[in-house]
């Protein structure tokens, strides 16, 4: 199977999907504080959201008072999120850029990436390539949080083909397994009978292995391991894969 080269440029827009769904913006003040608390930041310490998206766990972060920088490619989710942050009351710098090519040189103390925001490409090389520019933007022993999908809930649990309904619209997932990852089409049907729109995607799978070999690689060593937002442990049945990783130094 084959997708667009570059797919996420006409994923991540508005027209098609948005990460801050409701249920989604509700859930960001719960996850950033146990962010935190795995962090142990001081106050004003600098801490990169990598693709942050909309900023829904962004403007948490600075609630807090922690200098925030945002960065993703879209500009529409990045006005999102510059919105978000004058409602909020709170700064954000907000960087319009590629996660492979981020130009960050020890500047922060920590950076996050935040709902399977990870494993997009299909060149694995541009995964490790993205991993070593979090490793580069980070100061001596700066700590690093990752939530991705858990590819053993996704083995174990692995469908073919899922209807949701999602209200307004119904919503096909459909799935093809390859060696390293799944090709993913996403099609809306709306319900008023508007345009159905479909996009298929790479998503890289990433288990406790694989992913600590790939931090390994940039030179991030894996401490921790959770599956879930409240800590739960890592299991087979955990949706989420959190870790936490620190450069050395
Ligand atoms: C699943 S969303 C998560 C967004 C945000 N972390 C959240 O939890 O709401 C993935 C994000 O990655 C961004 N993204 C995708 N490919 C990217 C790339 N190559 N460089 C920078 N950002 C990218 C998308 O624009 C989108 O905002």
């Amino acid at each position: 199977m084959r997708v667009p080269h570059e797919w996420h440029k006409d994923f991540f827009k508005n027209s098609f999907y948005n990460p801050a769904s409701p249920a989604a913006v509700e859930q960001a003040p719960a996850e950033a504080a146990f962010v935190l608390k795995q962090l142990k930041l001081k106050k004003g310490a600098a801490l990169l959201d990598l693709c942050c998206g909309p900023g829904r766990h962004a403007v948490e972060f600075a609630k807090r008072g922690l200098a925030v920088t945002g960065l993703d490619f879209s500009r529409e989710y990045l006005e999102e999120a510059a919105a978000r942050a004058r409602k909020k009351k709170v700064k954000l710098r907000l960087v319009c850029g590629d996660m492979r090519r981020l130009k960050f040189d020890r500047e922060f103390d920590a950076a996050v990436n935040l709902f399977t925001s990870f494993g997009y490409f299909q060149k694995f090389s541009d995964d490790i390539r993205t991993l070593k520019g979090v490793a580069r933007a980070l100061r001596p022993g700066g700590l690093f949080l990752m939530d991705i999908i858990h590819g053993d809930f996704l083995r174990d649990n692995f469908r073919a083909k899922n209807w949701h309904d999602m209200g307004e619209y119904f919503h096909l997932e459909e799935r093809t397994d390859s060696r390293d990852g799944m090709f993913n089409t996403w099609t809306r049907v709306p319900k008023d009978g508007g345009e159905i729109q479909e996009r298929t995607f790479f998503s890289r799978i990433y288990d406790k292995k694989r992913i600590s070999a790939a931090l390994g690689k940039a030179g991030l060593k894996p401490l921790k391991f959770w599956g879930s937002f409240s800590g739960r442990p890592l299991t087979a049945k955990t949706v989420r894969l959190i870790v936490l990783a620190r450069k050395a130094g």
